[in-house]
């Protein structure tokens, strides 16, 4: 197990940057997520940490080791494509075999890797078959203990389980987590799945357009988002943003661009005179016979939940109720924010401007 540290890392592919100066720590033993929107740099990134691709300036660390020119094969580390890149002419455990068959180790020793590596992934059975054979899902394990069976310092994975059924990559998402809580090596996983990173990472790294956003724990990317951009990243349904300013005489007062006051408990000083914009997750907002009324335009049931887009304060806004809601579009309901949970940001910079 080893830190991995990015130092001020670039890249340009020729005369275009893709990664502008990122800065990463990531602790022996930590599951860190990279995820960001499709082209953002993810898998360049890691790609530099495997030692597939240069990098044009900065510095990477995995433990006290410079790994900047430490060629793939040295740098201790093991990757999880997407593609699986299983040999289809091969049985599961040769598969398994196959790195520590190039490096030499012996017969014994390789028998008790692959045979241990079996039994924490369910796949004891199946090791004799070939990768035609297999179950998505299972696949998916094999490309895992291919990487297991070499014990390396640090596990990469890139987008492990796109390829797989809605219901699978959920179960393999807590696979990959128990898996994890039971070996702790250290884990760089990329993503564009924010469920998939607020539910597995115990740090996620929030990228956009070759640069760092924000760096977190799930939940305080979640209540604490740094700026508009990871405010809308995180979180399904996604949060509100309606856009307006503070009232002049008071600033507990959020004036929408329809007139409508809506309530702030936290601005910071910073905010005053700014456009600004009002930062309102669904599920902060409440049924309130005496609240805000709200005109009902789609109604969601989910069973569980009743998720449904309103429109006030001039804007669409989606809220999340616990209840069953028996409304029709085109008729109005009233609806109460909790102050406490809304987030301002600078309109023009993004920036956050509550506390
Ligand atoms: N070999 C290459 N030559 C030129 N440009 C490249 C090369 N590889 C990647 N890029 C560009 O670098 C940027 C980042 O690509 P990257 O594959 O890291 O994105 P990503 O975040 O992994 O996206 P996705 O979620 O779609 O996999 C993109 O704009 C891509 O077009
Ligand atoms: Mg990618």
């Amino acid at each position: 197990m080893a830190a991995v540290n990015f130092v001020d890392v670039r890249k340009s592919f020729g005369a275009v940057p893709v990664i502008k100066g990122v800065n990463v720590e990531i602790e022996d033993g930590e599951f860190v997520i990279l995820v960001g929107p499709s082209g953002c740099g993810k898998s360049t990134l890691l790609r530099m940490l495997a030692g597939l691709e240069n990098i044009s300036a900065g510095e990477i660390r995995i433990g006290n080791r410079v790994v900047n020119t430490v060629p793939p094969k040295d740098r201790d580390i093991a990757m999880v494509f997407q593609n699986y890149a299983l040999y289809p002419h091969m049985t599961v455990a040769d598969n398994m075999a196959f790195s520590l068959n190039l490096k030499g180790t012996s017969k014994e020793e390789i028998g008790k890797r692959v045979k241990g590596a079996a039994e924490i992934l369910g796949l004891s059975r199946l090791l004799d078959r070939y990768p035609r054979q297999l179950s998505g899902g299972q696949r998916q394990r094999v490309a895992m203990g291919r990487a297991i069976v070499r014990d390396p310092q640090v596990f990469l994975f890139d987008e492990p389980l796109s390829n797989l059924d809605a219901k699978l990559r959920v179960a393999m998402r807590a696979e990959i987590k128990e898996l994890h809580q039971r070996l702790k090596t250290t884990t760089v996983y990329v993503t564009h799945d924010q469920i998939e990173a607020m539910t597995m990472a115990d740090k996620i790294v929030v990228m956009h357009d070759g640069i760092v956003e924000q760096i977190g724990a799930p939940l305080d990317l979640y209540d604490r988002p740094a700026n508009l951009f990871v405010a809308g990243f995180i979180g399904s349904p996604a949060m509100n943003m309606i856009p307006g300013k503070l009232s002049p005489d008071d600033r507990t007062k959020f004036i929408t661009s329809d007139g409508t006051i809506l309530p702030v408990a936290n601005p910071s000083a910073k905010a005053e005179g700014r456009a600004l914009i009002y930062g309102l997750r669904p599920e902060y907002i409440r049924l309130d016979p005496a609240g805000l009324p709200a005109e009902v335009v789609v109604i969601e049931p989910t069973g569980y939940e009743t998720q449904m887009i309103t429109k006030f304060g001039g804007s669409d806004v989606t809220c999340v109720f616990r209840e069953r809601v028996q409304a029709k579009p085109g008729e109005t309901i009233n609806v109460s924010i909790d102050a406490e949970h809304v987030h301002l940001f600078d309109a023009e910079t993004g920036e956050r401007l509550s506390k």
